[in-house]
């Protein structure tokens, strides 16, 4: 029996090698989740080429000429682990990307363009965002919000995973933070795992690779930088960041302005700099004024912040210019928004998320 846990989009560190707590009773296994003391840190090109050729070799072993499954959420891990397995097994992996509606702009069509047409891999897309929005529709509660995002995607993975024959693996963008991670950050970063019927072996090629190296080894796979050096993004995606019940009209504020946020920071030079920056729509509207009349619009909350491991976080000093560029433009380019604003809070008090 193999577990199979399903991470969305995992928080992940860059973090020293640290020494593996040791659970009662699970020795042996432990061992075998501990990363070889000879492995050099991969931070080179060379050292990256040396790790997918060794990779190619061993997955090519493991998997013979059966099938294998993966969830592709076009976050770094899942995405090196598909252009690793692309590489080994080609057609036989097929790569699932579940479109929840609460995905960034853009996301879901970079994803079929670069693993559909320019990998050429076997890409399953499914637009589940009806069925998603449906679920979550009168939901205020934040984690009740996240449990049915997670327990919806499995769902979905799993009735596609059912239409197809002869997969016996299933391939997960675990990597070293996830498995010496002791408590993570918050309970839910896991989505859940399929049901007991549906056995699959784990095929787990960047496990024991910590984030950093991810990158590089992503990189040398011929990735797009955008999707290398991607922020962290949280698997419940913008339905964490539309404050209380998701409507519609409100997610695409959300979507627009983070659009917006994205595009400024890039053009600052920004991009990869700030470790995560978004907004965020809450659910009330103030008066404002626009086109000389009286307007009753949501505001939109701007954060930026760094962290090392996520547990605290400080708030970016954004130049006073760009906030002001990027306050002009939500506040006219983006519907049913009069107002923004910056979250100022570090972590403590605040979290990152406001949800
Ligand atoms: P907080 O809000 O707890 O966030 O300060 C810390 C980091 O975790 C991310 N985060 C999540 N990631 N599923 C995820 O995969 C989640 O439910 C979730 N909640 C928060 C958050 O974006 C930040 O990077």
């Amino acid at each position: 029996m193999y577990t199979t846990n399903i991470s969305v989009e995992n928080l992940h560190t860059d973090m020293p090698v640290p020494s593996i707590p040791r659970l009662d009773g699970k020795g042996d296994k432990q061992m075998a989740e501990k990363r070889p003391e000879s492995m050099e840190r991969i931070n080179t090109p060379e050292l990256a080429k040396q790790f997918i050729d060794e990779q190619i070799a061993a997955l090519r072993e493991q998997i013979g000429d059966t099938g294998v499954l993966l969830a592709l959420s076009g976050g770094v891990d899942s995405s090196v682990v598909a252009a690793l397995l692309i590489k080994a097994v080609g057609k036989q992996l097929t790569c699932v990307h579940v479109n929840h509606g609460l995905l960034r702009k853009g996301e879901p069509e970079q994803v079929v363009k670069v693993f559909r047409d320019e990998m050429d891999a076997n890409l399953v897309y499914v637009d589940a965002s009806e069925r998603f929005l449906e679920k979550l529709k009168d939901v205020e509660e934040p984690e009740r919000k996240r449990k049915i995002i997670g327990a919806e995607f499995i769902r979905v993975f799993e009735e596609e995973a059912r239409k197809l024959d002869g997969i016996d693996f299933l391939a997960q963008g675990t990597i070293y933070p996830d498995i010496i991670e002791s408590g993570p950050v918050k309970a839910h970063h896991n989505v859940g795992g399929l049901p007991d019927d549906m056995k699959f072996e784990l095929v787990e090629p960047i496990k024991f690779l910590f984030k950093d190296e991810v990158r590089v080894v992503g990189k040398e796979l011929g990735l797009p930088d955008n999707m290398v050096f991607r922020q962290p993004f949280p698997g419940p995606g913008l339905g964490v960041r539309c404050v209380g019940a998701i409507t519609r009209d409100r997610l695409e504020a959300v979507r627009e302005s983070d659009a917006i946020l994205r595009e400024e920071f890039a053009n600052a030079g920004l991009e990869g700099k700030v470790w995560q920056y978004f907004t965020i729509v809450p659910d009330f509207k103030t008066v404002g004024v626009k086109n000389d009349k009286r307007s009753f619009e949501w505001p939109v909350v701007i954060r930026a912040v760094n962290t090392v491991d996520a547990m605290t976080a400080t708030i970016e000093e954004i130049p006073y210019e760009l906030l002001n560029k990027i306050v002009y433009r939500i506040t006219h380019e983006v519907e049913g928004v009069n107002r923004c604003l910056y979250d100022l809070t570090p972590k403590p008090t605040g979290t990152i998320e406001w949800e």
